[in-house]
């Protein structure tokens, strides 16, 4: 792969900027150049992102739905990774499970994308049919075959956990608890935001960005564009003087990036944000929880479709499910401007880079933080390379 700052520099910058969140240069380092981006095959060629699919997306945890979305025993959603179609369920039993979209007999889909609800779930190709914890129920004629058995029979589960009220999956049968991958996480969310795990969905909407799904994440996690491109974000939202994204953990490591600021102090606040600061815990590698000012709480997810094609989604929770006008105000604004002004840049950020005239520039990465600054993004291609890099196919998320 083309040669920039090395991975491991990024990554221990990113290490050593997690327990000294507030670093000073090291001081007198004639030789100090700064770390420079990715070059560009990294957002461009087929092979990576067919690497970063394998060792990323299909090790690392993967936001499924919010756990609001299936409250009742045969509520189900579907959706996709990376072209693995899998579904959560709830069980009679009430608990939640994860599956492969795909029959035991000959592989056809058992449901469609999205929300529904079943009280067993039949394969439309021959009516195999199935219990809501995935064991085999009935399959026609099976009593005339010898030796079919049907409770050797049952749909191949994947991991699923509930984080903050977030049903999240991993196909990684040996992944480690979310706990484990995200430490702090849930005891710094529930710190901002105590009643975070009594939300309900009460808005979502999604838009196809044509762009790497790094680029998005990359334009996600740094604010150093916001007071050029966001305005009425960095008026109406956070207070530009106190915005800081860094890497989040403790000793066990961790892949997140908190974003951290007070609650604007401008008359061009979108409505009003007392009751608490704004704060963003991005997890690697396609999910962020935010919370707006006054605990607006709002996540980002995205969805890989292709090396220059991403879905990302939007969506906002409540205490009810339902949308006041308070939070329709939010979703709009958001909407119209922030999400539309992230739209743009992405969608020119991955033309630039597929340009022959594309080569990776310096990153700002300030060792005072602020909102200036992009140690995020050095952080980001670490993680990255520390899997698609890697020449065997050990663990790397
Ligand atoms: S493929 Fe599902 S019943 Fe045949
Ligand atoms: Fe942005």
């Amino acid at each position: 792969m083309a040669g920039d700052n090395s991975a491991a520099t990024a990554t221990a910058a990113a290490q050593t900027m997690r327990q000294r969140p507030a670093a000073t240069p090291a001081p007198g380092n004639p030789r100090a150049v700064p770390l420079t981006g990715l070059a560009a095959q990294y957002f461009t060629d087929p092979a990576v992102f067919a690497r970063a699919r394998e060792r990323i997306f299909f090790r690392a945890w993967q936001f499924a739905c919010h756990a609001s979305q299936t409250p009742a025993p045969g509520d189900y959603f579907a959706f996709s990774v990376c072209g693995e179609s899998l579904f959560v369920m709830r069980g009679r039993d009430r608990k939640l499970r994860a599956f492969y979209n795909v029959c035991r007999h000959r592989g056809h889909p058992l449901v469609e994308d999205g929300s529904g609800k079943r009280a067993t779930v039949v394969c439309p190709y021959h009516a195999w049919s199935y219990e809501l914890d995935g064991r085999l129920r009935a399959a026609p004629n099976a009593n005339r075959v010898a030796g079919f058995d049907k409770r050797d029979i049952r749909l191949r589960e994947v991991k699923l956990e509930e984080f903050l009220g977030f049903v999240f999956v991993n196909l990684d049968e040996q992944a480690k608890p979310m706990d484990d991958c995200y430490p702090g996480v849930r005891e710094a969310a529930l710190a901002l935001c105590p009643d975070i795990e009594a939300r309900a969905l009460a808005h979502a909407f999604s838009a196809r960005e044509p762009c790497n799904w790094l680029v998005a994440v990359e334009n996600y996690n740094e604010c150093y564009h916001c007071p050029t491109a966001h305005r009425s974000f960095a008026e109406g939202i956070i207070d530009p003087n106190s915005y800081n994204i860094a890497p989040f953990g403790d000793e066990r490591g961790g892949r997140c990036l908190r974003h951290e600021s007070k609650a604007t102090k401008s008359a061009r606040a979108w409505y009003d944000v007392s009751g608490s600061d704004y704060g963003s815990f991005y997890l690697w590698p396609a999910f962020s929880l935010q919370v707006y000012p006054g605990r607006v709480v709002n996540s980002y997810h995205w969805r890989p479709l292709q090396v220059d094609a991403t879905e990302v989604h939007r969506a906002w929770y409540s205490a009810d499910g339902a949308v006041d006008d308070k939070l329709q105000t939010v979703i709009d604004l958001d909407r119209d401007t922030t999400f539309a002004e992230d739209l743009k840049l992405v969608s020119g950020v991955q033309r630039g880079i597929a340009s022959r005239g594309f080569v990776p520039g310096p990153l700002m990465v300030d060792p005072n933080g602020g909102i200036g600054n992009e140690l995020s993004i050095a952080a980001l291609h670490g993680w990255l390379r520390e899997a698609v890099d890697a020449v065997d196919d050990s663990p790397a998320v």
